[in-house]
């Protein structure tokens, strides 16, 4: 059993020690993990062309998309976190995610039974919209969503002011987030 972590900040900071923390949680309970940033990635938007009703995968091309689908495909787990910007997640997690889902959606096999969830992190607000806007993109690709003590969102800001380490709760509900994910996927798999 493997899960994939993906980080959807355009740097490695916040958003990356905390998808590290559930990895290395999920780790320990023996899943194989990957941590995937979209840091020095490129996935061009979609662009609506609809091609992949026909084609059944996405036909824009020059891009990592197919790499990263291939990764998401692949994994029993998928954790998707990111940073609030501007009151929700990054444009490079959304590129990403709109095209996987639309090639889901004509398949419904990819990522159908898969299990996960989302991490965000901000520095002041916008942690709960963005939190939404990810369980929303489970939800329509058929997965199965797990829970924590809290949401799975931490305070943080870029300029070392709210260090991300200071975020006692947040890392401790991220932490039960991934013990729970190892207990549901090793259920689901015996
Ligand atoms: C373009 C941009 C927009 C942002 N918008 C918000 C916001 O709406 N709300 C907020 O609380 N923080 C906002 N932030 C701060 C980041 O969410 C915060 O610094 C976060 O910890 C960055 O995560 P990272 O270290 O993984 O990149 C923004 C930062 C940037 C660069």
């Amino acid at each position: 059993m493997k899960t994939v972590g993906i980080v959807g900040s355009p740097r490695i900071g916040n958003t990356s020690f905390l998808v590290k923390e559930a990895l290395n949680i999920l780790g320990h309970e023996g899943i194989d993990t990957e941590l995937v940033h979209l840091k020095g990635k490129e996935v061009k938007p979609c662009d609506g062309c609809l091609r992949c009703k026909k084609e059944l995968k996405c036909v824009i091309q020059g891009d990592d998309f197919d790499a990263l689908f291939e990764t998401m495909k692949e994994a029993d787990g998928i954790i998707l976190g990111s940073p609030v910007y501007f009151g929700s997640a990054t444009p490079q997690m959304m590129s990403l995610l709109d095209r996987a889902a639309y090639v889901q959606r004509q398949t419904r096999e990819y990522f159908s039974g898969k299990i996960g969830g989302p991490i965000v992190v901000a520095r002041r607000a916008g942690h709960n919209f963005t939190l939404a806007q990810l369980l929303l993109w489970y939800f329509i690709n058929d997965m199965i969503v797990v829970g924590s003590t809290y949401w799975n969102i931490a305070v943080a800001g870029s300029a070392g002011k709210h260090d991300i380490e200071d975020d006692k709760e947040g890392i401790e509900t991220v932490r039960h987030f991934a013990k729970s994910m190892s207990f549901v996927m090793k259920k689901l798999n015996s």
